[in-house]
């Protein structure tokens, strides 16, 4: 079977290199030529895990395209197109104008969103092309996104027709398939991301509290949330907050939408404004350790998270640019993937780094991180994702984590 996929970020690229590994003809196709020029010529353009290994694997039923025309003679083309924001709302022309074209070049094949779309898109794309559509959220994340792909928690496809047949391409997973209607399927994506996000923000404040009670630490107050099953102990590690492609802009789309049919998300709300405030608050906390503004300070991790090169929305980033706005002015970072960053000063070896500095801020979960730091003994530690276990290493401050502990 033939599947095409337009679109070929994170989502699309993880899914051209799971199907073809199971059994499937994949076309991938992007209007960015420089990057299918890469890709044709055996280059993966993002770090993922496990991606490249997989793609060179199957190299042979997969083919890169800068054009809409090698769709046809599919039997699904999996539509995974940015959906970028504009006044707080998603925009969903990409996602319109590729599905157009997709059904003009080949009125066939099947046509299935796997971008995040407010609910309603699926419907306003088959009302313009005069045909079902299939919504088929994707769960993926970044860093992780191989393994989430070929083993995820559940798989969600909605639509009102060809649903049953399309859930078998994905029969290899062993996953729970939930079918149900394009607007469910469209909502629990943004429910999930949304509930997620306020995990994230909710462990935060757990946090602010934690710092202001002597012998509290929030992750032992998180380790005994957790073991609630109702509760669950993921996406409760406190940090600088959720950054990323996704959460920001999913949960302040999802507002929006909601604001626009007449209904309040107060929660997701506060969610994305205490998560936006994270940083300021936590260098208000910093400026109170590194009273020397031109102390030599190395940020450890410069992506939004751990096992990624993406920087987009990243709270290292942010973290770095207002440190430097409120007058710190040796200020350098290092990160395992990104070696370059226009306003930044990046070491390429962390052991350089470290010797350099005379403060270390943690601002990503890589794991290799924790093992350097223990070799560390004179520096002032500032961990602000609290991989640091090991009680002789001094903390300056931790979040989460009262000072007199
Ligand atoms: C997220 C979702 O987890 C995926 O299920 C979803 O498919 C994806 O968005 C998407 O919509 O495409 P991703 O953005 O790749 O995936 O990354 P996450 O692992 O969810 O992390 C998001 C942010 O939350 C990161 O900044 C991370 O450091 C932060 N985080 C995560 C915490 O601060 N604490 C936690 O306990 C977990």
């Amino acid at each position: 079977m033939k599947i095409s996929v337009v679109g070929l970020g994170y989502v699309g690229l993880v899914t051209m290199a799971v199907l073809s590994d199971n059994g499937y003809n994949l076309v991938g196709i992007d209007t960015d030529r420089e990057k299918i020029q890469r890709l044709q010529e055996g280059e993966v353009p993002i770090y993922e895990p496990g991606l490249s290994v997989l793609i060179e694997k199957n190299r042979k039923m997969i083919e890169f395209s800068n054009s809409y025309d090698s769709i046809k003679g599919s039997e699904y083309t999996i539509i995974c197109v940015p959906t970028p924001t504009v006044n707080d709302r998603i925009d969903v022309h990409y996602v319109i104008e590729s599905g157009k074209k997709a059904n003009e070049i080949d009125p066939n094949s099947m046509i299935v969103i796997k971008s995040t779309v407010t609910p309603g898109t699926a419907k306003m794309l088959s009302e313009i092309i005069n045909k079902d559509i299939l919504s088929n959220p994707e769960f993926l994340r970044e860093g992780n996104a191989v393994k989430d792909t070929i083993n995820p928690d559940r798989i969600v496809i909605g639509g009102r027709a060809g649903v049953e047949n399309f859930s078998r391409i994905w029969s290899f997973t062993n996953s729970k398939i939930i079918m149900t209607t394009n607007e469910n399927a469209e909502l629990i994506k943004y429910a999930s991301n949304a509930f997620l996000a306020t995990k994230i923000s909710f462990i935060n404040q757990m946090a602010d509290l934690c710092e202001k009670i002597p012998g509290a630490d929030i992750k032992v107050v998180a380790d005994g949330m957790g073991m609630d099953k109702r509760i669950g102990r993921a996406f409760l590690n406190a940090g600088p907050g959720y950054g990323g492609s996704c959460f920001p802009k999913d949960t302040r789309a999802i507002v929006s939408f909601a604001e626009d049919v007449g209904v309040e998300l107060s929660i997701i709300k506060c969610t994305v404004n205490y998560n936006e405030d994270r940083i300021r608050s936590l260098v208000n906390r910093i400026e109170k350790i590194i009273t020397d503004k031109s102390s030599r300070i190395i940020v450890l991790g410069l992506s939004f998270k751990e096992n990624t090169g993406d920087l987009r929305e990243s709270k290292s980033v942010e973290l770095i640019m207002e440190l430097k706005r409120r007058g710190y002015d040796s200020i350098k970072a290092f990160d395992p993937v990104t070696s370059q960053f226009n306003g930044i000063d990046l070491f390429t070896e962390v052991e350089t780094a470290l010797e350099w500095s005379e403060f270390v801020i943690v601002a990503t979960e890589w794991p290799s991180f924790s093992d350097f730091l223990k070799r560390v003994k004179d520096k002032h530690i500032i961990d602000l994702r609290r991989i640091i276990d090991d009680k002789t290493v001094k903390l300056d401050y931790g979040v989460g984590l009262n000072a007199t502990n």
